[in-house]
């Protein structure tokens, strides 16, 4: 299995069910697949070079792979719930019936009110019943998104150049945030079982917690590798 450590982050492309001796972390933080069966690169143009508008030829966006793994059918969580004492799921509103007494929270998507067709918001559980229910206020909606999403050239506050690197990406500010609301213990490991692109790892690195990642798709594995090292170098640069 290919292990990368990268600062204060270790990366492993594979099944987080074949790592070995993956250690019990102080809390789980993932966004699993949980049977959308999300259609990921349709309507992606062929990645040959095109000309810009100097004339010289601009590499297209790299398409994503058909489908996400595991998105095929529905999510069991009771395999990742065992894992760690604090444990904090995205996409719960699609596995609810399947999760014991815990909290909701709720990322609203569209704050400025507009509807949108893929739905207007999602929810994370969390096991913690009793605390109450919270909601992050994000704009996302294509090509606008809210302040600190990571564009090409860096962690940018603008709302419209951006880059995804994955099809279900989120934004690094609800992970930090998920990462307060879990009320992870200082320095305490934090483990993404489905990390994808990395917006987990991220938030982590930057509150000073030790990260474990684990992808199964070479492309989103690599692309996390990236932007981790690239927030770790920007933090040091600070
Ligand atoms: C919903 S996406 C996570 C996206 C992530 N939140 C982000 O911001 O990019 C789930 C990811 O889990 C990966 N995956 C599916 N099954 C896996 C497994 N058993 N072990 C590790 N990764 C897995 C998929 O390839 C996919 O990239």
């Amino acid at each position: 299995m290919r292990v990368e450590h990268i600062g204060l982050a270790t990366l492993c492309l594979g099944k987080w069910q074949d790592v070995p001796n993956l250690p019990r972390p102080a809390a789980i933080i993932t966004d699993p697949p949980y049977g959308q069966k999300l259609k990921t690169n349709s309507g992606v143009r062929s990645p040959r070079p095109r000309p810009g508008r100097s004339g010289i030829l601009k590499p297209r966006a790299i398409p994503y792979p058909e489908g996400i793994i595991g998105d095929d059918k529905p999510f069991d969580p009771s395999s990742i719930l065992c894992l760690s004492d604090i444990v904090l799921l995205w996409g719960a509103h699609k596995f609810a019936d399947r999760l014991p007494q815990g909290q909701f929270l709720c990322w609203d998507k569209i704050p400025t009110g507009t509807r949108r067709d893929q739905g207007d918001g999602e929810a994370a559980w969390i096991n913690a019943p009793g605390r109450p229910m919270r909601i992050f206020r994000h704009l996302w909606n294509g090509i606008c998104t809210g302040a600190g999403y990571e564009t090409k050239n860096e962690f940018s506050h603008n709302t419209s150049a951006q880059r995804r690197v994955h099809p279900t990406q989120k934004p690094v500010d609800l992970m930090a945030w998920c990462i307060e609301q879990a009320r992870v213990p200082s320095g305490g490991l934090i483990l993404d079982p489905y990390m994808g692109g990395g917006s987990t790892g991220i938030a982590a690195v930057r509150a000073g917690h030790p990260f474990i990642g684990v992808e199964c798709e070479p492309q989103y594995f690599d692309a996390a590798c990236r932007r981790i090292e690239k927030a770790q170098t920007q933090l040091r640069a600070a």
